[in-house]
């Protein structure tokens, strides 16, 4: 269960708060959107679950409970632990989060690298079978490509495939 108890946000550079007293609860299993219009705060709502605050930059208060353990004044270490882990990313922008140097392959298996003591053959199975659920076609043959050899939504797709390949939460 995730529980976002009274999250505000202010950036430094900024005279209004980005977020202001969000509160809301996600069940097991559930699915929530939020809508708003363009500069409403969603993204940094959703950033601040997945501990990307940029925390020099911005006063914040609240609470973030994922299944009882909060995160939005936990140490890196605990962060760097559930990032990837437990929780999964989907970015707005993949042109701008994916690493341009790196192929789809290895970066769709980046967070089995790091949290997991997978051998290499079956982080990359796990790997096609996340980019076959994300519909992309030729898992393979994308594995071996870089991200300026995609189109946006093949990117998008690839990117899902990243932030879920380690099953999370
Ligand atoms: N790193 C940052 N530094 C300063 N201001 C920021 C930063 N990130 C976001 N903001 C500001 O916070 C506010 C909320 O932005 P946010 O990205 O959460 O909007 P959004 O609801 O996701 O919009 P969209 O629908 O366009 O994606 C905006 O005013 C934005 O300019
Ligand atoms: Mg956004």
């Amino acid at each position: 269960m995730l529980e976002i108890q009274d999250l505000h946000v202010k950036f430094h550079n900024r005279d209004r708060e980005a977020v202001s007293g969000v509160s809301l609860t996600i069940q097991d299993g559930e699915i929530l959107g939020l809508v708003g219009e363009s500069g409403s705060g969603k993204s940094v709502t959703a950033m601040s679950v997945a501990g990307l605050l940029p925390r020099k930059r911005c006063d914040y208060t609240g609470r973030i409970l994922l299944d009882g353990q909060e995160l939005l004044h936990a140490d890196r270490s605990v962060l760097r632990e559930i990032q990837g882990a437990e929780i999964g990313v989907v970015f707005q922008e993949p042109q701008s989060c994916m690493d341009p140097l790196m192929k789809i392959g290895p970066q769709v298996e980046e967070t089995l690298r790091i949290h997991t003591q997978m051998p290499k053959e079956e982080r990359h199975q796990r790997a096609l079978a996340a980019m076959a659920a994300a519909e992309l076609p030729d898992p393979e043959g994308i594995c071996d490509k870089y991200p300026h050899e995609l189109s946006g939504g093949m990117l998008q797709r690839a990117m899902i495939a990243a932030a879920i390949v380690n099953r999370p939460k």
